[in-house]
């Protein structure tokens, strides 16, 4: 399971950092991986409101933010922490949150579907000095909004009045404990998940799309990544084309190695398909072996025919391995 979390304060020690840091902590002591962009101290420009995304699907400002959208789309949890100001979230949080209107664009625009998007979660964290009955209204409905954007079920939001000064959220009489009960709650689904690893030569072809198929197909079910024996330096276009037709949105995507893995993740299942003598072991992980050829150099019929292959065979693989 991996968790990104987006701090919005700019108070690296202050009330939203201490609740979320509850939550995180919860979330590690489970056995998820945990990543944090200190959304504060990122470069990241206003949207200008260009429309270059609805056209191309791509925001053409170069900042910290081209990193961020590849980690949105890891992410199983995504966690938005902030402090109320005027009754929203954080200038630098609401910048980041415009921003993903190129992911917003991908979907409602150009029609493509992030394959997590049926499984992903969405939470917010937010904390605010005054009693106001409506404070985390506006925030909760940008929150609603931006992970409908993002692709990811908004799953509510945990808000705490009238805390103030640094130091205030350590005092509270409930609020880290709820901060983790619902971290529990909302890993649970994730964490019983089979890890399945696909790997081909490049990881550009083959290894992706199979992984894109059974996130989509079974994202509930599986953990999945995909790694290559000998990466390329980037995704293939005509692979992305060919995902494309099929409504799958395969942006953002960049080939790994094997040693890429996230640090102590270890599959369950490997399914290989051309990695040949580098093909990885892994001990106690049942492997099976796909005879598909490599269409990194072919004709687009070419790929258009290994993507079904590909396709067929998740299915199959899905539904054989039961539950
Ligand atoms: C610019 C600014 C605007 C704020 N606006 C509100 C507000 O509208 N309502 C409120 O209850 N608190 C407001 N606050 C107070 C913060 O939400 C509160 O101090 C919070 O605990 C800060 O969280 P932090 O320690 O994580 O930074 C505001 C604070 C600042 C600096």
């Amino acid at each position: 399971m991996f968790v990104l979390s987006l701090r919005g304060s700019p108070r690296a020690k202050g009330n939203t950092s201490v609740l979320l840091s509850a939550f995180l902590d919860e979330v590690k002591s489970l056995g998820g991986r945990v990543s944090t962009l200190d959304v504060t101290q990122m470069n990241v420009m206003p949207c200008r409101g260009c429309g270059v995304c609805e056209r191309k699907g791509f925001c053409p400002q170069d900042d910290d933010m081209q990193a961020a959208y590849p980690l949105l789309r890891k992410a199983d949890l995504v966690v938005l922490a902030t402090p109320i100001y005027f009754y929203g979230p954080t200038a630098q949080l609401k910048a980041f949150i415009d921003r993903s209107q190129a992911l917003w664009s991908r979907k409602y625009a150009l029609d493509l579907e992030d394959p997590g998007r049926k499984w992903r979660k969405g939470f917010l964290l937010a904390v605010g000095a005054t009693k106001g009955k409506n404070l985390f209204d506006g925030t909760s409905l940008t929150a609603k909004y931006y992970f409908d954007a993002i692709g990811a079920s908004f799953e509510g939001t945990l808000g705490y009045r009238q805390l103030e000064k640094v130091g205030d959220m350590a005092a509270h009489p409930t609020a880290l404990v709820d901060a983790r009960e619902k971290a529990k709650e909302l890993s649970a689904s994730f964490l019983n998940r089979k890890k399945v690893l696909f790997v081909c030569r490049e990881n550009a072809c083959r290894s992706q799309m199979a992984a894109a198929f059974a996130r989509k197909m079974a994202g509930d079910r599986f953990e999945v990544e995909s790694a290559g024996s000998a990466p390329a330096e980037k995704v293939n276009p005509m692979m992305e084309t060919v995902m494309a037709e099929k409504g799958i949105d395969m942006a953002y995507l960049k080939p790994s190695a094997i040693s890429d893995l996230p640090d102590g993740w270890h599959p369950n299942g490997v399914v290989s398909m051309g990695c040949e003598e580098a093909c990885p072991s892994f001990p106690g992980a049942v492997t099976e072996d796909w005879d598909l050829p490599d269409p990194a150099k072919e004709s687009l019929d070419f790929m258009r025919n290994v993507r079904d292959q590909v396709e067929k065979r998740v299915g199959h693989f899905i539904s054989e391995s039961g539950e």
